[in-house]
C-alpha cells in the first residue's frame, strides 16, 4: 500500500498537481452538502480555481461536496468551531440558528422571477441581512441563486387537494414548514443528505427542490411525478469564521473577495441552464413524469399558502416584513 501511495505522489508531482502549499500558505475547506454538477457545486469549483491561479497556489480550496464532511446539521457548528473555513448553506438554513429574517427568502410565490430576488440581495436589506450573522461570529460573503422550487411526490401536485395527507422532506425553515400545511401537507424537516433514501424508503412522500437539486441526488428514481409549480426561491449565502477572517491579511481577504464575487456571478449566470439541463435530462430518463401548471392552477396553489405570509410576519420580524414589502414595490 505505501508503494501505491509512493507511486501516486510521485505521479502527482510529475504532473504538477501535488504543488505543496508554501509554509505560510492557506488553506481554505469549502464544505457544501450539494452535488458538483448543481449551480452551488460549480461556483464553488470556480471559485477554487480562480482563487488558486491568482494566488499562485500560496491559497488553496478544499472543497468537500455532497455533504461528505458535514451536513445540514452540524456545518453551522463545524464553522463556528473553526472545522471549516467556507460554507454555502441556504438561505432557508439561516432561521434555525437565530435569524429567522432570512426565512422571508421562503414565503411562497413571493418572486416572480429572480430580478426580483436581485432587488432584496443588491440592496440595502440584504446588506443588512448579512450584517446580522456576526452576532454569531460569522460573515457573510456573498449571495447566489439555485432557482425556482418544484414538486415531486408519487402524484401530480397541481391542486392544493393533491397536498393533502403528503409527508412533505423540507429544510428546517418555520415559513417552509408552514407553507406545506397550508396545503394540508405535513412537514417533515430533515438534512438534504437524508432526503433521497427518505423517499426511498417512504419515510416522506414528497419533497420541494430546483430540479438541479432532484436530479443530481437521483430523486427521479423514487419520484414519479414532478409538478412545476416554481411556489419558491432556493438561494444561498456564503459564509466564514469571523475569527478566520480577521486573521488574514486585508490583500488576501481582498483576494478572496474577489475571487468570490467573480464565482458568484458564474453561479449565477449558469443557475438556470443547470436546472434547465437537469430537466431535459430528466425528461429523457422517462422515470418521472413531469407537469407544467397553467396559470390557474398556479394562482389557486398561490392564493392557498397566501396566508403563510400573514401568520409567519411575527417569525420574520415586522420591520423585516415592511422593508421587503418596500424593497419589492
Ligand atoms: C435543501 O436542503 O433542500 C437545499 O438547501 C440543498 C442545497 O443546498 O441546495
Amino acid at each position: 500500500r505505501r508503494q501505491w501511495l509512493r507511486g501516486l505522489a510521485a505521479t502527482a508531482l510529475a504532473s504538477g498537481a501535488l504543488k505543496a502549499a508554501p509554509a505560510h500558505g492557506i488553506m481554505l475547506r469549502f464544505s457544501h452538502v450539494v452535488a458538483e454538477e448543481t449551480p452551488k457545486g460549480l461556483a464553488a469549483n470556480r471559485f477554487k480555481l480562480l482563487l488558486e491561479q491568482r494566488s499562485g497556489g500560496r491559497i488553496q480550496v478544499v472543497i468537500y461536496p455532497d455533504a461528505q464532511l458535514y451536513g445540514d446539521h452540524d456545518e453551522m457548528q463545524a464553522l463556528q468551531l473553526g472545522a471549516v473555513d467556507l460554507l454555502a448553506p441556504s438561505l432557508s438554513k439561516f432561521g434555525r440558528i437565530g435569524f429567522p429574517e432570512f426565512e422571508l427568502f421562503d414565503l411562497p410565490f413571493l418572486f416572480d422571477e429572480v430580478a426580483d430576488v436581485r432587488r432584496i440581495t443588491q440592496g440595502p436589506l440584504g446588506k443588512r441581512l448579512l450584517a446580522r450573522l456576526s452576532q454569531q461570529g460569522l460573515v457573510g460573503l456573498g449571495y447566489f441563486d439555485n432557482g425556482f422550487k418544484q414538486m415531486s411526490a408519487n402524484r401530480p401536485l397541481l391542486a392544493p387537494a393533491d397536498f393533502v395527507g403528503l409527508r412533505m422532506r423540507v429544510q428546517a425553515s418555520r415559513v417552509i414548514a408552514a407553507q406545506m400545511r397550508a396545503l394540508g401537507a405535513h412537514p417533515v424537516t430533515l438534512p438534504f443528505s437524508e432526503t433521497r433514501r427518505a423517499l426511498a424508503s417512504g419515510v416522506v412522500d414528497g419533497t420541494e427542490n430546483p430540479v438541479s437539486n432532484f436530479w443530481t441526488q437521483r430523486m427521479h428514481e423514487v419520484q414519479t411525478d414532478l409538478s412545476l409549480t416554481e411556489h419558491g426561491y432556493l438561494g444561498y449565502a456564503v459564509v466564514t469564521n469571523q475569527r478566520f477572517w480577521m486573521s488574514l491579511s486585508e490583500s488576501d481577504r481582498a483576494l478572496i473577495g474577489q475571487a468570490l464575487r467573480e464565482a458568484l456571478a458564474f453561479g449565477n449566470l449558469i443557475a438556470d441552464t443547470q436546472n434547465d439541463k437537469a430537466l431535459a435530462a430528466l425528461r429523457a430518463a422517462g422515470t418521472t413524469r413531469i407537469h407544467t401548471l397553467t396559470d390557474g392552477q398556479r394562482a389557486r396553489l398561490a392564493r392557498a399558502v397566501e396566508p403563510v405570509h400573514q401568520a409567519l410576519a411575527n417569525r420574520i420580524g415586522l420591520q423585516w416584513m415592511d422593508d421587503l414589502r418596500n424593497a419589492l414595490k
